[in-house]
């Protein structure tokens, strides 16, 4: 794919849905990986709050913090000059109330330099994706898998596979279209509820791990590059092995350090 040409808006994001062309997600935690990803064509870059688990090492999501979105936005977006950068909006600053969502989503913005906040949930969330909508910020929902409810749904598991969550989350995603939000990631469905809602909606709905019907994909980048090996989800494919790279340019460089090969005179 080409190098992006111009800078990507929510706006092109919807018009790519009516012209029937997929959209390509990876998230992005810093400057460099940023200007790779952006140099590849990548249209969203998703400062995701994975950054918990890839970069910080943590078990989940939930002890990420607002300061630590900002901090790795504001790189990000110092890396991309044309890719649409959407930041996740971390675990409960957007719960409490909704003045505190706007405060909160507006520093994503203003400080981190992002066109667009994530927020995770339905029913839940829509007061607020309403009000950021209107302030001013663009939305994209995500539900599905939601990672921050992980303690609530007990595991990283496939989500909506019976019925009753089926309905609910079809439901929800029409509620939260209504609501303004741009596009809509589906985490962790079956692949046929995902087309069901992407039929349904007219923004674009991001897969990931929920099949192949849905406008766009979305991978967590440690997880395509293959940077992040602890865990590797099944839905996952690994593009590249840059972690068994990285270990064999780091024996290397330690062998020549030891033995006198490096640096040369
Ligand atoms: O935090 C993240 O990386 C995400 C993606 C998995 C969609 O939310």
């Amino acid at each position: 794919m080409a190098e992006l040409t111009r800078r990507i808006r929510v706006t092109d994001i919807k018009q790519k849905k009516q012209r029937g062309e997929k959209i390509a997600m990876l998230t992005a935690y810093d400057a460099t990986m940023a200007r790779l990803l952006e140099r590849a064509g990548i249209e969203i870059l998703l400062v995701g709050d994975s950054l918990g688990m890839v970069i910080m090492g943590e078990e989940t999501t939930i002890p990420v913090t607002l300061e630590a979105m900002i901090h790795h936005t504001r790189a990000v977006t110092r890396g991309a000059r044309k890719a649409l950068v959407v930041a996740d909006m971390p675990f409960m600053t957007y719960e409490a109330s909704v003045a505190e969502a706007v405060r909160n989503a507006a520093r994503l913005v203003q400080e981190g330099g992002a066109a667009a906040v994530k927020i995770e949930g339905g029913r839940a969330v829509l007061e607020v994706a309403r009000r950021l909508v209107e302030v001013g910020i663009p939305v994209m929902g995500h539900l599905g898998l939601i990672p921050q409810s992980i303690h609530q749904l007990g595991g990283f598991g496939r989500r909506a596979r019976h019925r009753e969550e089926a309905e609910k989350l079809v439901e929800e995603a029409a509620e939260l279209e209504q609501a303004g939000v741009f596009a809509l990631v589906l985490e962790s469905i079956p692949p046929e509820l995902a087309r069901r809602v992407t039929e349904q909606l007219r923004i674009p709905t991001i897969g990931i791990g929920a099949g192949p019907h849905c406008d766009g994909q979305v991978l967590v980048s440690y997880d395509a590059f293959g940077l992040f090996d602890e865990f590797v989800p099944p839905f996952v494919k690994q593009y590249a092995r840059l972690g068994e790279l990285m270990v064999r340019a780091a024996e290397q460089y330690a062998e020549e350090v030891r033995q006198g090969k490096f640096p040369t005179a």
